[in-house]
């Protein structure tokens, strides 16, 4: 069991969430509503940024589509896409909070 701390943002106030298994950080966003922003959901647009305050060990390594495009923006190590960044199995705590960039696109939304 993971528990994802989502700290407040520009895109809404702390939640948490617990995970069982692997799981997609995106559907932990979802499920609790976290403050967390996404636009194409499928590692494009990088809305979905967000910044590992604690717990880094949580999360699998960035598969080669994400490792791409953070290479691109030239982020930090701390910076995933919520959209394809994987939970591990297993028990542990996971800091969140998303940094944006705030949508140009209208129809981004927090959650589908
Ligand atoms: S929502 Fe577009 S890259 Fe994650």
């Amino acid at each position: 069991m993971t528990t994802v701390d989502f700290a407040e943002s520009a895109a809404g106030p702390a939640k948490s969430a617990v995970i069982h298994g692997r799981a997609r950080l995106l559907d932990a966003c979802d499920d609790a509503r976290a403050p967390v922003l996404f636009g194409c959901r499928a590692a494009r647009c990088t809305t979905c940024r967000v910044e590992v305050l604690e717990g880094e060990g949580r999360l699998e390594p960035a598969g080669p589509e994400e490792a791409e495009v953070l290479a691109t923006i030239g982020a930090p190590p701390e910076i995933r896409l919520a959209c394809q960044a994987i939970v591990r199995d297993g028990a542990g705590r996971l800091r969140i909070r998303w940094i944006g960039p705030v949508p140009s696109d209208p129809d981004a939304s927090p959650h589908a």
